[in-house]
């Protein structure tokens, strides 16, 4: 009898301390990790209000799926998917909007306001604005065209910004390379992270001024980009002079810029990629290469492998349990008044 209780112990022991252990190594306990049945029981409508209101928009404006894919990727790579990038200046905080990387240039906020509002009113105080973000992003990418996956749920919203963060932490579209990969190692996130993840270029636009150093004075010597093909620079010079202009808009991707598919990877590889950080991937190292001739030979690799990487962005240290809070209004702090 007391052999056999001691016995039990043990195997309880033994089954339970590897899942603290595992615990152990985040900063917060296991049982607060995300997961996607978080609002099955507190708010069931959730996901189905999120895609509804982002099917109506990007029925209206297809690029808005462009613009709300993009929207979670800045909010990840500052601090975390915390929702950080959604707050207003205000005494308190610096509005990451006004960064180098979001001015002029990040959209969709209207578009969260809108869908928070229905959430607040189906389920008061109970979906987080950084998990909108997750799931606008998912149901933005199948509506026009690409993968389904399951988004892990349960993030909480941030106390504050990080225009610092936001200034230094996301690629720009001159870096190398090599600073992409650094950037994205910062994240926790890999070379293969890397090359899917910019396969979210097969849809949405640029503005001039983010490429137009490749069509003037790549290197300093007054001459364009070599890797850059001659005769899709020509077009491009037409609509993005070497002065004014800087808002021009271009498809990142130009065969068919609201369609998520694996044209992206192919016009990589004939040099037709619109941003520097695009056709690298080609160029600067051998073993993206590889992966860029694999996504744009494999659509079904490409998807798979996005779908993942998408998982392993919104990964990026969620704030759960008790930390932050789930705004009321994505704008500002629940103490804002
Ligand atoms: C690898 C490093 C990356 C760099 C250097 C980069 C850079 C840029 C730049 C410069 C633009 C155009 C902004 C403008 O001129 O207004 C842009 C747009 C966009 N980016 Fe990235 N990006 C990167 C990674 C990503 C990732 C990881 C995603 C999402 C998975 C993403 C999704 C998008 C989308 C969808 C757009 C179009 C947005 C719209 O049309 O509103 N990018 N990116
Ligand atoms: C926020 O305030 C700062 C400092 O006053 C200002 O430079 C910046 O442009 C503002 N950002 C936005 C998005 O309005
Ligand atoms: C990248 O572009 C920024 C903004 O135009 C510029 O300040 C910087 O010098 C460029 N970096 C390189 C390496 O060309
Ligand atoms: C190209 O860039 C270099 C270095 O930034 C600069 O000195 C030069 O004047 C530029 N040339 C042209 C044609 O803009």
């Amino acid at each position: 009898m007391a052999t056999s209780f001691m016995g039990s112990l043990l195997v309880m022991l033994c089954l339970v301390s590897p899942l603290l252990l595992a615990g152990a190594v985040h900063s917060e306990p296991w049982w607060y990790g995300l997961f996607p049945q978080f609002y099955d029981r507190s708010c069931p409508q959730a996901k189905d209000i999120v895609r509804s209101i982002v099917a109506q928009a990007v029925a209206r404006e297809p690029r808005m799926a462009a613009s709300l894919v993009r929207l979670h990727f800045h909010d990840c790579f500052v601090k975390g998917c915390d929702a950080s990038v959604l707050l207003d200046n205000s005494s308190s905080i610096v509005s990451e909007k006004g960064s180098n990387p979001n001015r002029n240039s990040l959209r969709g906020f209207e578009l969260v306001d809108e869908i928070k509002v229905a959430l607040e009113e189906a389920c008061h105080g109970t979906v987080s604005c950084a998990d909108i973000l997750a799931l606008a992003a998912r149901d933005s990418t199948v509506l026009v065209g690409g993968p389904y996956w399951q988004v892990p749920l349960g993030r909480r919203d941030s106390l504050d910004a990080s225009i610092q963060g936001s200034n230094n932490d996301i690629p720009a579209p001159n870096d190398t390379l090599s600073t992409i990969i650094t950037k994205f190692k910062l994240q926790g996130l890999n070379l293969v992270d890397v090359v899917a993840l910019s396969g979210g270029h097969t849809i949405g636009m640029s503005r001039c001024t983010s490429f137009r150093q490749r069509l003037y004075n790549q290197t300093g010597n007054g001459m364009a980009d070599v890797t850059l093909d001659v005769s899709y620079a020509a077009q491009l010079r037409q609509g993005c002079p070497q002065s004014g202009g800087d808002d021009n808009l271009f498809p990142l991707e130009f065969v068919s810029p609201a369609k998520f598919d694996n044209l992206y990877f192919k016009n990589i590889l004939s040099g037709k990629g619109l941003l520097s950080s695009d056709q690298v991937l080609l160029t600067q190292n051998a073993e993206t290469a590889a992966l860029v001739n694999a996504y744009a030979a494999d659509v079904d690799v490409f998807f798979q492998q996005f779908a993942q990487s998408m998982v392993n962005m919104g990964n990026i240290s969620p704030l759960t349990g008790s930390q932050g809070e789930v705004r009321k209004n994505c704008r500002r702090l629940n103490s804002y008044h």
